[in-house]
Protein backbone atom coordinates (compact mmCIF):
# COMPACT_ATOMS: atom_id res chain seq x y z
CA UNK A 1 0.00 0.00 0.00
CA UNK A 2 1.10 3.14 -0.54
CA UNK A 3 2.14 6.02 1.41
CA UNK A 4 -1.21 7.99 3.69
CA UNK A 5 -2.56 11.19 1.87
CA UNK A 6 -0.73 14.04 3.58
CA UNK A 7 -1.95 16.08 6.09
CA UNK A 8 -3.73 19.60 4.47
CA UNK A 9 -2.62 22.48 6.73
CA UNK A 10 -3.23 26.08 5.59
CA UNK A 11 -0.18 28.11 4.72
CA UNK A 12 0.37 32.32 4.60
CA UNK A 13 2.60 31.63 1.80
CA UNK A 14 -0.13 30.03 -0.78
CA UNK A 15 -1.83 31.38 -2.99
CA UNK A 16 -1.36 34.37 -5.75
CA UNK A 17 -1.17 36.82 -2.84
CA UNK A 18 0.13 34.38 -0.45
CA UNK A 19 3.78 35.79 1.76
CA UNK A 20 6.11 34.32 4.63
CA UNK A 21 4.66 35.48 7.79
CA UNK A 22 8.46 36.39 9.21
CA UNK A 23 7.64 35.63 12.80
CA UNK A 24 7.09 32.28 11.67
CA UNK A 25 9.92 31.84 9.16
CA UNK A 26 12.11 33.22 12.10
CA UNK A 27 11.05 30.22 14.66
CA UNK A 28 11.16 27.73 11.85
CA UNK A 29 14.81 29.25 11.88
CA UNK A 30 14.81 28.48 15.13
CA UNK A 31 13.35 24.38 14.98
CA UNK A 32 15.94 24.17 11.78
CA UNK A 33 19.16 25.52 13.78
CA UNK A 34 18.54 23.44 17.19
CA UNK A 35 17.33 20.43 15.81
CA UNK A 36 17.54 19.56 12.34
CA UNK A 37 20.91 21.18 11.71
CA UNK A 38 22.24 18.27 13.61
CA UNK A 39 21.42 16.20 11.03
CA UNK A 40 20.91 17.77 7.70
CA UNK A 41 22.94 20.71 5.85
CA UNK A 42 21.24 23.18 3.55
CA UNK A 43 24.17 23.86 1.29
CA UNK A 44 22.00 26.22 -1.07
CA UNK A 45 21.21 28.59 1.83
CA UNK A 46 23.62 31.47 2.46
CA UNK A 47 23.77 32.73 5.68
CA UNK A 48 23.06 36.13 4.17
CA UNK A 49 20.29 35.17 2.46
CA UNK A 50 18.59 35.28 6.54
CA UNK A 51 19.08 38.91 6.03
CA UNK A 52 17.65 39.44 2.52
CA UNK A 53 13.89 41.02 1.81
CA UNK A 54 11.23 38.65 2.53
CA UNK A 55 13.86 36.35 4.47
CA UNK A 56 13.62 35.56 8.04
CA UNK A 57 15.94 38.43 9.78
CA UNK A 58 15.81 40.80 7.27
CA UNK A 59 15.97 44.28 8.56
CA UNK A 60 15.42 47.71 6.48
CA UNK A 61 18.28 49.63 8.46
CA UNK A 62 20.78 46.87 6.82
CA UNK A 63 19.47 46.83 3.15
CA UNK A 64 22.74 44.79 2.99
CA UNK A 65 22.23 41.61 4.71
CA UNK A 66 26.10 41.07 4.79
CA UNK A 67 25.86 44.32 7.26
CA UNK A 68 23.03 42.61 9.37
CA UNK A 69 24.60 42.20 12.42
CA UNK A 70 22.78 39.12 13.46
CA UNK A 71 23.15 37.33 10.62
CA UNK A 72 27.18 38.02 10.84
CA UNK A 73 26.90 36.51 14.27
CA UNK A 74 24.54 33.15 12.66
CA UNK A 75 27.41 32.61 10.84
CA UNK A 76 30.14 32.92 13.49
CA UNK A 77 28.57 30.07 15.28
CA UNK A 78 29.76 27.69 12.39
CA UNK A 79 32.65 26.27 11.29
CA UNK A 80 33.46 25.49 7.67
CA UNK A 81 36.03 23.35 5.29
CA UNK A 82 38.52 25.78 2.95
CA UNK A 83 41.60 25.14 0.96
CA UNK A 84 44.06 26.74 1.96
CA UNK A 85 45.73 29.14 -1.17
CA UNK A 86 48.96 28.85 -0.01
CA UNK A 87 49.45 25.28 0.64
CA UNK A 88 45.95 23.42 -0.82
CA UNK A 89 45.18 21.18 2.51
CA UNK A 90 41.62 21.56 3.51
CA UNK A 91 41.29 23.61 6.29
CA UNK A 92 38.69 25.38 8.99
CA UNK A 93 37.57 28.45 9.33
CA UNK A 94 34.76 30.44 11.04
CA UNK A 95 31.76 31.06 8.61
CA UNK A 96 31.11 34.60 6.92
CA UNK A 97 27.56 35.36 5.66
CA UNK A 98 28.89 34.35 2.38
CA UNK A 99 29.11 30.61 3.32
CA UNK A 100 26.16 27.88 3.47
CA UNK A 101 24.54 25.67 6.37
CA UNK A 102 27.06 23.07 6.30
CA UNK A 103 26.19 19.21 7.11
CA UNK A 104 27.56 18.46 10.37
CA UNK A 105 29.17 15.57 9.14
CA UNK A 106 33.06 15.48 7.55
CA UNK A 107 31.65 12.83 4.89
CA UNK A 108 29.12 10.81 3.42
CA UNK A 109 30.37 7.49 5.07
CA UNK A 110 30.67 9.79 8.73
CA UNK A 111 26.87 10.43 8.38
CA UNK A 112 25.69 7.42 7.31
CA UNK A 113 27.77 5.85 10.69
CA UNK A 114 25.79 7.88 12.89
CA UNK A 115 22.53 7.51 11.22
CA UNK A 116 22.28 3.07 11.05
CA UNK A 117 23.15 3.47 7.35
CA UNK A 118 21.02 5.81 6.31
CA UNK A 119 21.97 9.58 5.07
CA UNK A 120 19.79 12.62 6.07
CA UNK A 121 19.13 14.78 3.01
CA UNK A 122 20.16 18.25 2.15
CA UNK A 123 16.89 20.19 3.46
CA UNK A 124 17.37 23.25 1.23
CA UNK A 125 15.17 22.22 -1.76
CA UNK A 126 13.37 19.84 0.49
CA UNK A 127 9.68 21.70 -0.11
CA UNK A 128 10.54 22.01 -3.39
CA UNK A 129 11.43 18.33 -4.49
CA UNK A 130 8.47 16.60 -2.81
CA UNK A 131 5.01 16.45 -4.22
CA UNK A 132 2.94 18.42 -2.33
CA UNK A 133 6.02 19.09 -0.25
CA UNK A 134 4.97 21.24 2.75
CA UNK A 135 1.91 19.19 3.39
CA UNK A 136 4.55 15.90 3.06
CA UNK A 137 7.36 17.60 5.61
CA UNK A 138 4.78 18.77 7.52
CA UNK A 139 2.56 15.15 7.61
CA UNK A 140 5.93 13.25 8.11
CA UNK A 141 7.01 14.97 11.35
CA UNK A 142 3.55 14.91 12.71
CA UNK A 143 3.15 11.44 11.54
CA UNK A 144 4.93 9.32 13.43
CA UNK A 145 3.06 6.30 15.22
CA UNK A 146 2.95 3.11 16.85
CA UNK A 147 3.28 0.56 14.48
CA UNK A 148 0.17 -1.46 13.81
CA UNK A 149 -0.21 -4.92 15.45
CA UNK A 150 1.83 -7.51 13.12
CA UNK A 151 4.30 -5.03 12.00
CA UNK A 152 8.25 -5.81 12.59
CA UNK A 153 9.83 -2.68 12.25
CA UNK A 154 13.79 -3.30 11.59
CA UNK A 155 16.20 -1.29 13.56
CA UNK A 156 16.89 2.01 13.45
CA UNK A 157 14.08 2.50 11.24
CA UNK A 158 10.63 4.03 12.29
CA UNK A 159 6.76 3.32 11.46
CA UNK A 160 5.66 6.50 9.29
CA UNK A 161 2.67 6.32 7.52
CA UNK A 162 3.04 9.23 5.48
CA UNK A 163 6.29 7.81 4.40
CA UNK A 164 6.37 6.48 0.60
CA UNK A 165 7.12 2.72 0.60
CA UNK A 166 6.16 -0.71 1.27
CA UNK A 167 5.83 -2.33 4.11
CA UNK A 168 4.54 -5.58 2.95
CA UNK A 169 7.65 -7.45 3.42
CA UNK A 170 7.44 -6.68 7.12
CA UNK A 171 3.98 -7.45 7.74
CA UNK A 172 2.79 -10.84 9.68
CA UNK A 173 -0.96 -9.39 10.80
CA UNK A 174 -4.44 -10.12 9.04
CA UNK A 175 -6.20 -7.83 6.79
CA UNK A 176 -5.11 -5.32 4.83
CA UNK A 177 -1.07 -3.80 5.23
CA UNK A 178 -0.59 -0.76 6.66
CA UNK A 179 -0.13 2.34 4.54
CA UNK A 180 3.15 4.03 4.68
CA UNK A 181 6.83 3.19 5.02
CA UNK A 182 9.97 3.33 7.26
CA UNK A 183 11.87 5.68 7.56
CA UNK A 184 15.29 5.91 9.27
CA UNK A 185 14.55 9.67 11.13
CA UNK A 186 13.99 9.45 14.31
CA UNK A 187 11.06 11.84 15.45
CA UNK A 188 12.84 14.88 15.98
CA UNK A 189 10.21 17.05 17.21
CA UNK A 190 8.69 16.81 20.38
CA UNK A 191 6.42 19.45 22.75
CA UNK A 192 8.73 22.13 24.49
CA UNK A 193 11.65 20.60 22.23
CA UNK A 194 12.31 24.21 21.23
CA UNK A 195 11.66 27.42 23.22
CA UNK A 196 9.83 29.96 20.66
CA UNK A 197 11.42 33.94 21.47
CA UNK A 198 8.27 35.88 20.99
CA UNK A 199 6.35 33.67 23.59
CA UNK A 200 4.13 30.83 20.94
CA UNK A 201 3.51 27.52 22.78
CA UNK A 202 5.97 25.23 21.49
CA UNK A 203 3.53 22.19 20.60
CA UNK A 204 5.03 19.56 18.62
CA UNK A 205 2.40 20.69 15.77
CA UNK A 206 3.30 24.00 16.01
CA UNK A 207 7.23 23.44 15.37
CA UNK A 208 6.61 21.45 12.66
CA UNK A 209 4.50 24.07 10.76
CA UNK A 210 6.99 26.55 11.64
CA UNK A 211 10.17 24.59 10.76
CA UNK A 212 8.34 23.47 7.14
CA UNK A 213 7.50 27.36 6.62
CA UNK A 214 11.31 28.10 7.38
CA UNK A 215 12.27 25.31 4.57
CA UNK A 216 9.72 26.63 1.97
CA UNK A 217 11.13 29.77 2.30
CA UNK A 218 14.76 28.61 2.03
CA UNK A 219 13.35 26.25 -0.99
CA UNK A 220 12.37 29.82 -2.93
CA UNK A 221 13.40 32.98 -0.95
CA UNK A 222 12.15 34.95 -3.56
CA UNK A 223 8.73 34.02 -3.54
CA UNK A 224 7.05 36.90 -2.14
CA UNK A 225 9.20 39.11 -4.76
CA UNK A 226 8.32 36.74 -7.41
CA UNK A 227 4.03 37.24 -6.34
CA UNK A 228 4.16 40.65 -5.82
CA UNK A 229 5.95 41.55 -8.98
CA UNK A 230 2.94 38.50 -10.88
CA UNK A 231 0.43 40.52 -9.66
CA UNK A 232 1.53 44.12 -10.38
CA UNK A 233 1.86 42.45 -14.22
CA UNK A 234 -1.54 41.17 -14.73
CA UNK A 235 -2.49 44.61 -13.10
CA UNK A 236 -0.69 46.31 -15.85
CA UNK A 237 -1.26 43.90 -18.76
CA UNK A 238 -5.30 44.67 -17.79
CA UNK A 239 -5.00 48.32 -18.18
CA UNK A 240 -3.20 47.63 -21.30
CA UNK A 241 -5.45 45.36 -23.23
CA UNK A 242 -8.16 47.95 -22.26
CA UNK A 243 -6.26 50.53 -24.00
CA UNK A 244 -5.84 48.41 -27.05
CA UNK A 245 -9.16 47.50 -26.87
CA UNK A 246 -9.88 51.60 -27.20
CA UNK A 247 -7.44 52.61 -29.60
CA UNK A 248 -8.67 49.64 -32.01
CA UNK A 249 -12.51 51.03 -31.62
CA UNK A 250 -10.95 54.47 -32.59
CA UNK A 251 -8.64 53.78 -35.60
CA UNK A 252 -11.31 51.52 -37.37
CA UNK A 253 -14.25 53.87 -36.58
CA UNK A 254 -15.09 55.13 -39.65
CA UNK A 255 -14.25 51.99 -41.44
CA UNK A 256 -17.79 50.44 -43.04
C1 LIG B 1 15.17 12.29 6.32
C2 LIG B 1 13.32 16.56 7.70
C3 LIG B 1 15.73 16.24 11.91
C4 LIG B 1 18.01 12.29 10.27
C5 LIG B 1 14.43 13.46 6.35
C6 LIG B 1 13.52 13.89 5.32
C7 LIG B 1 13.01 15.09 5.71
C8 LIG B 1 13.59 15.42 6.99
C9 LIG B 1 12.00 15.96 4.95
C10 LIG B 1 13.28 13.18 3.99
C11 LIG B 1 12.12 12.27 3.94
C12 LIG B 1 12.05 11.74 2.52
O1 LIG B 1 13.03 11.16 2.03
O2 LIG B 1 11.03 11.95 1.87
C13 LIG B 1 13.80 16.84 8.97
C14 LIG B 1 13.43 17.99 9.75
C15 LIG B 1 14.08 17.88 10.94
C16 LIG B 1 14.90 16.68 10.90
C17 LIG B 1 12.48 19.11 9.26
C18 LIG B 1 13.98 18.80 12.12
C19 LIG B 1 12.76 19.15 12.60
C20 LIG B 1 16.58 15.17 11.82
C21 LIG B 1 17.54 14.78 12.82
C22 LIG B 1 18.16 13.67 12.35
C23 LIG B 1 17.62 13.34 11.06
C24 LIG B 1 17.76 15.53 14.14
C25 LIG B 1 19.27 12.84 13.00
C26 LIG B 1 19.27 12.54 14.31
C27 LIG B 1 17.43 11.94 9.06
C28 LIG B 1 17.79 10.77 8.29
C29 LIG B 1 16.98 10.76 7.15
C30 LIG B 1 16.12 11.93 7.25
C31 LIG B 1 18.85 9.75 8.65
C32 LIG B 1 16.95 9.73 6.01
C33 LIG B 1 15.80 8.81 6.26
C34 LIG B 1 15.67 7.69 5.28
O3 LIG B 1 16.31 7.72 4.21
O4 LIG B 1 14.92 6.73 5.60
N1 LIG B 1 14.46 14.41 7.37
N2 LIG B 1 14.69 16.08 9.68
N3 LIG B 1 16.65 14.28 10.77
N4 LIG B 1 16.44 12.62 8.41
FE1 LIG B 1 15.56 14.30 9.06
Amino acid sequence: AGPKEPRQASWSFEGPFGKFDQAQVQRGYKVYREVCAACHSMSLLSFRNLGQKSGPFYDDKYPNPNDNPYVKSIAKDYQVNDIDSETGDVVQRTATSADTFPSPFANEAAARASNGGALPPDLSVMIKARPQGAQYVYSILTGYQAPPAGLEVPPNQYYNPYMPGDVSAFYKGKGHVPVGGFIAMAPPLEADKVTFDDGTKSTLDQQAKDVVAFLAWASEPKQTERKQFGVAAMIYLLIFAGLLWVSYRRIWRNVA
